[in-house]
């Protein structure tokens, strides 16, 4: 029998929908999966591909049916099912075949499982995929980090498998080590800024404006035909149109307020206040799943203090085109914080993460595809040096002209007592940001005044200390 170009293991959702993908791009796919019984019901499901796929009951079977180099995904809960599987791979692998880790690793497990293959082998890659269950299975973003060699075994059935944009497939290697993981888990941290600032808006609507979620859907419909075209803009629309066949009413309004969480959005905070980055916008909204799965305190919270009856008008054109260019001005200074952490990555480990490519390679496929990352690549491409998105020359007229519209926004919501913690952290930062005198002498003062930390003066070089004078 032919041999298979390339191993899975881990037949879940994810798993099972890219080896079809993979077979149905005419490559040979050899799945292994730990209960067995899985893999009979996949090869079922899988129809006139089965013939792309061999159903390997072992590990060892597995292995065996492999053409050499080996390339195995490993398509497993992130964790540590990965560290068993690698265990459980390692005797049976050479030293030139490749691990891939396609799960949605934190990229520190991801450099020390590499760091530990290194000696021996066999080879590591850390793979970022993006697009949930549609992805997998008709093209998905895929973020390659580790060596290139090995990205090179694998890189026609990436190109194959990824999604396309304009011709152009969405899959790159990034950066040697844990560069794929760090990106994708940048992904997941934008990606929440946007679900949130998006929600924000969805708030303003439903609470100061009172539209219901049927008059929601469409403003999003439009906008999805503006510049905040997306698909999460788009999915916004179509889940703000859904209705509960059991009550009749919107969906949304039956579901609870309680937002999960899986750990990638929380890593990418976790991420820039390790590097010293500002990623207020990504942060804020990490907080605000946080503070929604409090939903007993914010019942009783409420109950004590109140919230304040809507106060604005109806929500005219003027009111809509107001919010739509806040939520752009928001979304460029989270998209610009996001960038600046892997830009600031970069540096600290050396990955040289091409930032135009990433952008590019998000323009299709991943959750937080857009048109505007398209624009993001352009800017990054004519800029290559500038890790900070909001000084690059297509972006620095952009903000300027939407960020009056945010300030309105943050203002009045803070005026009606609605949250919008991702648009004002946002604003908050674009404000510190573009402001040369801060207020940081002040801190420096204090610092010195109470444990003698020393400061730089504005006209002198070095370190100095104040002559405080006591407390009485
Ligand atoms: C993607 C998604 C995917 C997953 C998120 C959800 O890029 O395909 O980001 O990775 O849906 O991990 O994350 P939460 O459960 O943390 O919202």
């Amino acid at each position: 029998m032919k041999e298979a170009d390339i191993g899975l293991i881990g037949l879940g959702v994810m798993g099972a929908n890219l080896a079809l993908n993979i077979a149905e791009k005419g490559f040979r796919v050899a799945v292994h999966n730990r209960t067995t019984a899985r893999i009979d019901t996949f090869m079922r499901e899988a129809g006139g591909l089965a013939e792309n796929i061999v159903p390997c009951e072992t590990m060892e079977a597995l292995t065996e049916a492999i053409a050499r180099p080996r390339p195995i995904i490993l398509m497993v809960q992130a964790g540590e099912a990965v560290d068993q599987q690698i265990a459980a791979l390692r005797p049976l692998l050479a030293r030139e075949d490749i691990i891939i880790d396609a799960g949605n690793a934190n990229f520190r497990d991801t450099r020390r499982r590499m760091a530990a293959l290194a000696e021996g082998g066999p080879q590591f890659l850390g793979v970022g995929v993006s697009g949930g269950e549609e992805g997998a299975r008709h093209g998905p973003s895929i973020m390659v980090g580790g060596s290139a060699a090995a990205y090179r075994r694998i890189e026609p059935i990436l190109q194959a498998i990824a999604a396309r944009h304009e011709g152009e497939d969405c899959q790159a290697w990034l950066g040697p080590d844990g560069a794929g993981h760090f990106v994708k888990t940048i992904h997941n941290g934008i990606e929440y800024a946007d679900m949130q600032m998006i929600a924000e808006i969805y708030g303003i609507l439903r609470d100061a404006h009172g539209l219901p979620a049927g008059e929601i859907a469409p403003v999003f419909a439009g906008w999805n035909e503006g510049r905040l075209n997306s698909y999460l803009i788009e999915i916004t629309a179509a889940v703000l149109a859904a209705q509960d066949p059991a009550s009749g009413r919107p969906m949304v309004d039956v579901i609870l307020d309680r937002a999960g969480q899986k750990g990638t959005g929380r890593w990418s905070a976790i991420e820039a206040q390790t590097l010293g980055i500002p990623a207020t916008a990504i942060e804020a909204a990490v907080a605000a799943r946080s503070l929604s799965a409090m939903k007993e305190e914010r019942d009783a919270a409420q109950k004590r203090f109140g919230v304040p009856s809507p106060a604005a008008g109806p929500a005219s054109g003027d009111v809509l085109a107001i919010l739509e260019q806040a939520l752009f001005a928001g979304k460029i200074v989270a998209y610009a914080q996001g960038f600046s952490v892997m830009a600031a990555a970069s540096r600290e480990f050396g990955w040289n993460l091409p930032l135009g490519t990433v952008a590019r390679i998000w323009r299709a496929g991943c959750i937080i595809r857009s048109q505007f990352l398209g624009e993001i690549a352009e800017a990054f491409d004519n800029a290559p040096e500038t890790g900070n998105l909001l000084m690059t020359g297509a972006f620095m007229p952009l903000i300027e002209a939407a960020h009056p519209h945010l300030r309105r926004v943050v203002a009045r919501s803070a005026e009606a007592g609605l949250p919008v913690p991702a648009l004002s952290a946002a604003l908050a930062h674009f404000d510190q940001f573009r402001r040369g005198q801060g207020t940081a002498n002040l801190i420096q003062a204090q610092r010195d005044f109470f444990g003698a930390h020393g400061f730089e003066r504005i006209d002198a070089e070095g370190t100095h200390h104040g002559d405080w004078p006591p407390l009485r």
